[in-house]
């Protein structure tokens, strides 16, 4: 559930158009990591945030993990060797204690500030899923390891213009299907003509649902980065 393989292919073109600012959360990031570290991304997709952190250090011990294929092979491309990757779903991952950081920038999830309060939305909808989810995360991390999250904005409706004349768009309703849940979907036009659409699930958790959510899979809160684009948690 939640493959990208349908819109892989215009993945970089409108996630640099605006949605996520690559340099800006990398150069967070290398304050909280050094490159003695391991690192996990869960959820790598094309590799734009690791590309970022090897271009601050090109010595950072990193890996990426993702469940849609078509991702990973551009990823692939763009990291080369640097990086190390592997095929998996997070809610399946099997990991041994193996990383000192672990980073979800909108791969399981991301915190969503709605102005008033944040939000956790993740790509799964039902309870027991996230639990695993989170539950494999902290099984991938050494004793007190650190899982970074990033804090994003809004998911609204909304048309933009891309280069190479494509039109994105979004459009946002709640789940017909799921409580607590969001449809998203995606739309890639030329001259009117559809490109690629693609729809997700988003699972809300709100308040004392994240914490609850997070103890259940063995994490504490340790509140945002000084930069304010993080949460940060760490292993109990
Ligand atoms: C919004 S993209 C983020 C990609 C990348 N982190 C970035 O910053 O550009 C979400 C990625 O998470 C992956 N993903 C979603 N659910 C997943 C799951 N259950 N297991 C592994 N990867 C998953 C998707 O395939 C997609 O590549």
């Amino acid at each position: 559930m939640n493959e990208y393989t349908e819109i892989a292919d215009y993945y970089d073109l409108f996630i640099t158009s605006g949605y996520y600012d690559y340099e800006k959360m990398a150069t967070a990031i290398a304050t909280l990591i050094s490159p003695t570290q391991t690192v996990l991304e869960v959820g790598v997709g094309t590799g734009l945030l690791l590309e970022k952190l090897l271009k601050i250090d090109s010595q950072y011990n990193l890996t990426g993990m993702d469940h849609t294929a078509a991702m990973l092979k551009i990823a692939k491309k763009r990291l080369g060797d640097h990086v190390k990757l592997f095929e998996a779903d997070i809610v399946s991952m099997s990991s041994s204690n193996q990383f000192d950081i672990a980073i979800s920038n909108g791969g399981l999830g991301s915190f969503v500030d709605t102005g008033g309060e944040c939000n956790f939305y993740t790509h799964l909808p039902d309870d027991e899923s996230n639990v695993q989810a989170l539950q494999n995360v902290a099984n991938s991390l050494h004793q007190g390891g650190l899982f970074l999250i990033n804090i994003q904005g809004t998911h609204d409706n909304y048309e933009k213009p891309l280069p190479g004349g494509i039109v994105y768009s979004q459009e946002v309703i709640e789940s017909p299907t799921y409580t607590d849940c969001i449809d998203k979907t995606f739309y890639f036009k030329r001259d009117n003509r559809l490109l690629a659409q693609m729809q997700l699930t988003y699972r809300i958790f709100k308040g004392e649902a994240i914490e609850e959510l997070f103890s259940q899979a063995g994490f504490k809160s340790q509140g945002k980065d000084e930069s304010g684009q993080l949460f940060i948690y760490s292993k109990k």
